[in-house]
């Protein structure tokens, strides 16, 4: 079998469409939804993600703010960066760019984020709301695979579904948004005994944990549809999931490529959660 290769560019500007359509409806009522997003120090790869969502937020007509702090600002600083935007009405999400430097405590700046405006779903508030089947504002890589798996058509409902990586980012929102749609769930983590015998029984498995071509060919169920939502870069430059795509393409019904999968529908879930809580502070 060779899989269908999932277009995650092709989806996500389909999606993006879609939520454009919103955007210029609130735009006509005179309200643009505005989403801040806070950097701080220097890390490459977050710098081109943060230059990706504001460039994101520009193609779709939203208003973004770009806040670059060096690595050596206070947490207090943080905070009150926090409590102005959050206190901004042309601000209706914020986004503070992980990981944050040693001296910061995340936990605490992603709790001080108002959980109306937190466009990522990481806050309590909004963690719970997912947890206890009213979501509000999702994670969107999460939330972008989903969108995929909606869009391709594959059916969740009763199906085996093996998530490997348990992060609060992706394994366990994703989790629960597969629960919600009744598949059956299996967490697999990096003590997972024998973890092969777990994927091979998945009909959608999706992993995200942070080791490049892990899981090959063999760890996959014939025909099953494989989210990859790894991104590395190995030592000679070149980007690679956490899915070995060669040998997996052989047997995997559909899978998502590195890059070019879910990558792009993170960012489309980051403008459509900032025009979701715009529509809502809009009521
Ligand atoms: N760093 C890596 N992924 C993410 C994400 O989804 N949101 C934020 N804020 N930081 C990240």
């Amino acid at each position: 079998m060779t899989a269908k290769i999932i277009d995650g560019k092709a989806i996500a500007k389909e999606v993006r469409a879609e939520w454009k359509v919103r955007a210029d409806a609130l735009k006509a009522r005179g309200i643009t939804p505005g989403l801040a997003v806070i950097i701080v120090g220097e890390d490459a790869a977050s710098k081109v993600y943060v230059g990706n969502k504001v460039k994101a937020c520009a193609e779709l007509g939203l208003y973004s703010e770009h806040i670059a702090l060096p690595a050596d600002t206070s947490q207090d600083t943080l905070l009150a960066k926090i409590a102005e935007l959050n206190a901004n009405h042309a601000i209706h999400g914020i986004l503070v760019q992980l990981p944050l430097p040693k001296h910061i405590d995340s936990d605490k700046v992603l709790k001080a984020i108002a959980p109306h405006k937190d466009v990522d779903g990481f806050h309590p508030m909004n963690v719970g709301a997912l947890v206890t089947g009213n979501p509000l504002l999702r994670p969107c890589t999460p939330y972008g695979a989903m969108k995929l798996l909606e869009k391709i058509g594959v059916a969740i409902e009763g199906k085996h579904a093996v998530i490997v990586g348990r992060s609060n980012i992706v394994g366990k929102p994703m989790a629960l948004m597969l629960l919600q749609m009744n598949a059956t769930v299996t967490i697999c983590t990096s003590k997972t005994r024998n973890l092969a015998h777990h994927t091979r029984d998945a009909d959608i498995l999706v992993v995200a944990t942070g080791k490049p071509r892990m899981i090959t060919g063999d760890m996959i169920k014939p025909g099953a549809a494989v989210i990859d939502v790894g991104i590395n870069r190995l030592p000679n430059g070149k980007l690679v999931g956490d899915v070995d795509f060669d040998s997996a393409k052989e047997v995997a019904g559909y899978l998502t490529p590195v890059p070019g999968g879910v990558g792009p529908m993170t960012i489309t879930m980051l403008v459509a959660n900032t025009v979701e809580a715009a529509e809502r502070s809009a009521q």
